[in-house]
C-alpha cells in the first residue's frame, strides 16, 4: 500500500486496470452469483434487471446537482438519437440517468457524499462489464463542475491536470493507527490533450491548470464570508496568490477524491472540467446572476459534450 507520499502523478502509470487494488473478494463473488450488490444510495442492486439496460456503458459523467443531471441526459439523448432514458427510482441521494451508452450521475457536494457515489458507480461498472478489465478500462469518467476560478474571470473552463488538497498534496485517508493511506491525483494527459483538442473551434477560454479540493467551502477555500473567520484579507490574498504561483486554476471540493480513486484502479481515460463562477482573487461571494450561472455551467457542458461526440459518436 503506498504509504510514501511521493508527489502528485508520479504514480500514475494509466492504461493498465490495477488488478490487484480491485475488492475481488466481494466483486467477483457478485459476479459468480453468490453475492448480490446492493448500490444502496442509488436504489438498485446487481439482480435488478434495469441493470441489463446499461451493459453497454461506455461513459460515467457526475456532476454536483440532480438538475443538471437531467438537462445532460435530455442534451445527450438528443444528440446521440437515443430516444431512451433510463432512471433509478431512488433520487433521494443521487438522481441517474442512462441513455446513449451514457451514465450520468449527481454526486452532491463534497468528497464524502461524491466519494460514496464513485465507489458505488465503480462497483457497478465492473459488474457491467462482467469483470473483463478490457472493457472496463474503455469507460470514460468525468465530472463537470463550477468552481472558483484563482486569477480566472467567471466563464474560464478549467481541465484539470491533477486534484490535489488544500496543502496542494494528494488525496489521503487517515487509517486509525495504522498511518496515512496516500493516492494518486494526476488527470491523464492523452484525456485532456483529446478534450482540448475536440474543443479547438471553441471560442470558449479553456485552460489547463491543477484544481485544489476542499472539505470545506468557507474556511478551507479562505473565504472571508463565513459564519467563522479564520483569515484576514492578508492571509487570504497570500494563500491564493500562493496557489497561483504553484499552478492551481481553479478551487472545488470534489476533484482531489475523484482523481485518487480512479487512479487506484489505474482507469486510462478520466477527466474533471470545471466552469469559474467567479475569480477568487477578487472575491469571496457569488454574485453572478442566475442566467450567468446557468450559462457558465453551461460552458462546461459544450466542452464535456464536445469530447463525447468525438469520443462516442464519430467512429
Ligand atoms: N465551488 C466551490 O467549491 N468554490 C467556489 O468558490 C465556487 C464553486
Amino acid at each position: 500500500m503506498p504509504r510514501d507520499g511521493r508527489s502528485v502523478g508520479e504514480r500514475h502509470r494509466g492504461g493498465v486496470i490495477k488488478t490487484e487494488n480491485i475488492n475481488h473478494e466481494f466483486l467477483d463473488a457478485v459476479l459468480d452469483g453468490s453475492q448480490v450488490d446492493v448500490y444502496y444510495h442509488f436504489g438498485v442492486a446487481s439482480d435488478d434487471p434495469i441493470l441489463d439496460r446499461l451493459r453497454g456503458v461506455r461513459a460515467i459523467i457526475m456532476a454536483g446537482s440532480g438538475d443538471r443531471i437531467k438537462e445532460f441526459a435530455e442534451r445527450w439523448s438528443a444528440m446521440s438519437g437515443d430516444p431512451h432514458i433510463v432512471a433509478f427510482p431512488k433520487e433521494d441521494r443521487f438522481v441517474t440517468r442512462y441513455t446513449g451508452g451514457v451514465l450520468f450521475c449527481s454526486h452532491g457536494m463534497g468528497m464524502p457524499s461524491a466519494s460514496i457515489a464513485v465507489q458505488e458507480l465503480m462497483r457497478m461498472a465492473y459488474f457491467l462489464k462482467r469483470g473483463d478489465l478490457v472493457a472496463l478500462d474503455d469507460v470514460f469518467w468525468a465530472r463537470v463542475g463550477t468552481s472558483g476560478g484563482v486569477g480566472l474571470p467567471g466563464g474560464t473552463i478549467v481541465v484539470s491536470e491533477a486534484g490535489v488538497m488544500p496543502d496542494l498534496q494528494p488525496y489521503r485517508l487517515m487509517q486509525g493507527g495504522l498511518g496515512t493511506y496516500w493516492f494518486d491525483g494526476g488527470f491523464p494527459a492523452q484525456t485532456r490533450a483529446d478534450i482540448l483538442a475536440a474543443n479547438a473551434d471553441s471560442d470558449l477560454s479553456i485552460v489547463e491548470g491543477k484544481t485544489i479540493a476542499t472539505n470545506e467551502f468557507f474556511l478551507e477555500q479562505f473565504r472571508l464570508d463565513g459564519a467563522i473567520r479564520l483569515e484576514t484579507a492578508q492571509t487570504k490574498q497570500e494563500f491564493l496568490e500562493w496557489l497561483h504561483a504553484n499552478g492551481v486554476r481553479n478551487i472545488e471540493m470534489e476533484g482531489a477524491m475523484l482523481a485518487a480513486y480512479l487512479n487506484s484502479w489505474g482507469f486510462s481515460s478520466f477527466a474533471m472540467i470545471c466552469a469559474v463562477l467567479l475569480n477568487r482573487l477578487e472575491g469571496d461571494q457569488v454574485t453572478a446572476t442566475s442566467e450567468e450561472l446557468h450559462r457558465f455551467s453551461e460552458y462546461s457542458g459544450d466542452v464535456l459534450f464536445a469530447y463525447l461526440q468525438q469520443r462516442l459518436l464519430s467512429s
